[in-house]
C-alpha cells in the first residue's frame, strides 16, 4: 500500500494542561538508513508525556517534538542497512518522542517483536516501563534473586512493571501505594507487602524486615532521607523521577557508614547504542517470559488518539492503575 504524504498526530500546542494537546496534520517522518518506519496502531501514555506537555521535560536534541515514548504497530518501510525487520512485521518500540502519531521512524534496534500471546495494545505498553525498570533495577542497581526491592508508586506503569519483573527474577518486593485497592492489586501482582503510605510508615515496615537491598524511587523530596533509612548495609537507591521535588537535606554519614549507593538515570537522553543494549538484554532475558500469564502489562484504560487530553487528565488524577494507551489506527 502506498504511504501518504502527511499523517494525523497530536501535538503540544503550548505548555499547559491536558487541553493544550491538539490533533494536527504533520509531514510523514522519513526513516534513515538504519531506521524503520512504523504504522502506529497503539501508543502508550506515560507520566513523562504529561511533564513534557506541562513544559517541564523537553525532548532531547534531534527528537520529535510530538509526545509519545512508546508504540506498537506494523513495519511499513525499512532503511537500506536494516536486515532485522521486514515490511509487515509487528513490533513494539521505544521512542525518543513522536508516538502520538500515525507513523513514527526509529532506529531498527530500538524495536522488539510483539511477544507471543500479547495483543498490539498490550505490546504498546511495554517499552517505556520495561526499558526503564530493567536498566535501573537490574543493570544499574544489580538486583539479585533473594534480595528485597522497595518500589514506590507500585500501582503506576513503572511500579506494576517493577513488581512483576523483580518477582519473576526471584526478588522479594515491598511497595507503596496510596489506596487500599491499589495495595491489593500490587500484592496480587507479586508484592509480598504493599504499604499504604497514607496510613503506614514505609521506613518502619522495611526496617522491621532488615531493610531494602534496592529502592526504586520516583517521589524524591522528603522520601530521599527516608529511603536512606530504609536501606540495609550495601543498599542501592535508584532515583528515576522527583514527583515531590529533587531537593532534600541528607546526612551523608549514613551513606558512608552503611556503604550505600545513590544512583539514578533518565532513559530518553541516553545514546542510541545504550538503548539498543537494553533492548538486546530485554529480548534475551525478559521477552521469553512475557505472555506466560505471570508477566505482562497491567492495562488501565484505552482512549482514541483524538482524546489524548482525556488520557492525560486520567493519568494526572492518579486514579489509574497500570497503563493507559491511545488507539491510533485499527
Ligand atoms: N527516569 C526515567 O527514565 C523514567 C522513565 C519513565 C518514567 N519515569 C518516571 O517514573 C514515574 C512513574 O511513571 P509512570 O508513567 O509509571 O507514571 P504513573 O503511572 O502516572 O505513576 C505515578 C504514580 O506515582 C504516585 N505518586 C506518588 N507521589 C506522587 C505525587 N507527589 N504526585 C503524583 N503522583 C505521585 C501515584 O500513585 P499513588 O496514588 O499511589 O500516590 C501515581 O500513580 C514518573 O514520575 C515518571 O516521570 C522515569
Amino acid at each position: 500500500m502506498p504511504l501518504p504524504d502527511a499523517m494525523r498526530a497530536v501535538e503540544i500546542s503550548q505548555p499547559g494542561g491536558p487541553e493544550v494537546l491538539r490533533t494536527v496534520t504533520r509531514p510523514m517522518p522519513e526513516p534513515g538508513p538504519s531506521d524503520i518506519l512504523i504504522r502506529v496502531s497503539w501508543a502508550g501514555v506515560n507520566r513523562p508525556d504529561a511533564l513534557q506537555r506541562a513544559g517541564a521535560y523537553a525532548p532531547p536534541p534531534g527528537a520529535s517534538d510530538l509526545p509519545g515514548l512508546e508504540a506498537a504497530g506494523t513495519v511499513v518501510a525499512v532503511g537500506a542497512e536494516v536486515t532485522r525487520w521486514q515490511v509487515g512485521d509487528h513490533v513494539c518500540a521505544l521512542l525518543p518522542g513522536g508516538g502520538y502519531a500515525e507513523f513514527v521512524a526509529i532506529p531498527a534496534d530500538h524495536a522488539l517483536p510483539v511477544p507471543a500471546g500479547l495483543t498490539l495494545d498490550q505490546a504498546a505498553c511495554l517499552p517505556e516501563t520495561f526499558f526503564t525498570v530493567w536498566s535501573n533495577v537490574f543493570m544499574r542497581a544489580g538486583l539479585r534473586a533473594g534480595e528485597t526491592l522497595l518500589v514506590h508508586g507500585g500501582s503506576s506503569g513503572i511500579g506494576t512493571t517493577a513488581i512483576q519483573l523483580a518477582t519473576a527474577f526471584g526478588a522479594r518486593v515491598f511497595t507503596t501505594a496510596g489506596t487500599p485497592e491499589k495495595c491489593r492489586i500490587c500484592e496480587r501482582l507479586g508484592a509480598e507487602r504493599a504499604i499504604n503510605y497514607r496510613e503506614e510508615d514505609f521506613v518502619e515496615v522495611l526496617k522491621a524486615d532488615g531493610g531494602a537491598h534496592v529502592i526504586l524511587d520516583m517521589v524524591g523530596g522528603s522520601y530521599i532521607p527516608r529511603n536512606i533509612r530504609a536501606l540495609r548495609t550495601e543498599g542501592r537507591l535508584v532515583q528515576i523521577a522527583f514527583l515531590e521535588g529533587p531537593k532534600a537535606e541528607l546526612n551523608f554519614a549514613q551513606v558512608m557508614k552503611r556503604r550505600l549507593t545513590i544512583t539514578g538515570s533518565t532513559l530518553r537522553p541516553q545514546s542510541d547504542a545504550a538503548k539498543a543494549e537494553i533492548a538486546r538484554q530485554l529480548e534475551e532475558k525478559v521477552w521469553p517470559l512475557l505472555g506466560s500469564g505471570d508477566l505482562g502489562p497491567v492495562m488501565d484504560s484505552e482512549f482514541a488518539l483524538d482524546d489524548a487530553a482525556d488520557a492525560h487528565a486520567r493519568m494526572e488524577s492518579s486514579a489509574h492503575i497500570g497503563k493507559i494507551v491511545l488507539k491510533v489506527a485499527g
